[in-house]
């Protein structure tokens, strides 16, 4: 199989919430899917361990653990990550990335390997996330908000993927919030496809806290088209790191 990046249009736009929808839904489909956060700010002490926020919720969300393989940098400050790591006196590297992403790719069926932020998030004074995607060769999944506001980020980032001839496998439309929004949200999806060129692989809905765990994964990714993402799957022929 293989894997993709799952990068969004910005900060809090849902990466997590679609990593870790994914990982469940293929984990519950038999297949040995790993998520992955390379590099996470905001990291918290749990006693005596530091622990990233969205691998804790992965695993929350998948109900099993994951391990310490499920980051590379974490950074205690709450920022982007090339100011975290400088004011934490650490430097952000992409090739101990690069090289954990094949790592997981050689032990696990599936990985998804989600991002910091958008694409122009700096990693350090050199690169930014959109450079790493590069360098990973995955295709990648666009997390982008299904309301207002969505066509003029979503399609600003595929340009800038398209710029750089990163394969886009498609966009994830997500609810944030619990808003009615459905002309807005059926013109945008509309738009998007018209606009980008990209398909869009579903949408998904505003869910609260409490409901997490007993989310029927399955019931929802029924409407999505998965088939997008298994032929990503079978056509994907990543160049050598
Ligand atoms: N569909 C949804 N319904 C309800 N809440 C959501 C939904 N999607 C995301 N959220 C909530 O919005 C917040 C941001 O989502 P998430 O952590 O997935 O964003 P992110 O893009 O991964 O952010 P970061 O850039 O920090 O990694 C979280 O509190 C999450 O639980
Ligand atoms: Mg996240």
């Amino acid at each position: 199989m293989g894997g993709f990046f799952v990068t969004g249009t910005d900060t809090e736009i849902g990466k997590t919430m679609i990593t870790a929808v994914l990982t469940r839904h293929y984990l519950e489909r038999g297949s040995d899917t790993f998520p992955y956060k390379p590099v996470q700010s905001g990291a918290e002490w749990e006693g005596e361990k530091l622990t990233a926020p969205d691998t804790v919720f992965y695993e929350r969300f998948a109900g099993r653990e994951f391990g310490p393989e499920t980051n590379t940098y974490l950074l205690k400050i709450p920022s982007s990550p090339h100011l975290a790591a400088a004011l934490e006196g650490v430097k952000i590297e992409s090739q101990p990335i690069v090289d954990q992403t094949e790592k997981l790719l050689n032990s696990h069926e599936l990985v998804f390997v989600e991002g910091a932020g958008g694409l122009i998030v700096p990693l350090n004074e050199e690169e930014t996330m959109i450079d790493l995607i590069d360098r990973l060769s995955l295709p990648v999944i666009l997390v982008a908000r299904a309301g207002l506001g969505t066509i003029n980020h979503t399609v600003l980032s595929v340009m800038a993927l398209k710029q750089r001839n990163i394969k886009i496998a498609g966009i994830v439309l997500n609810r944030v919030t619990s808003d009615e929004l459905t002309e807005i949200e059926e013109d945008n999806r509309r738009m998007l496809q018209k606009l980008s060129g990209v398909p869009i692989i579903g949408t998904f809905p505003y869910i609260t806290g409490r409901e997490i765990e007993k989310l029927d994964v399955g019931e929802i990714l029924e409407h999505w088209n998965m088939n997008i993402l298994e032929e990503a799957m079978q056509h994907e022929s990543r160049k050598a790191y």
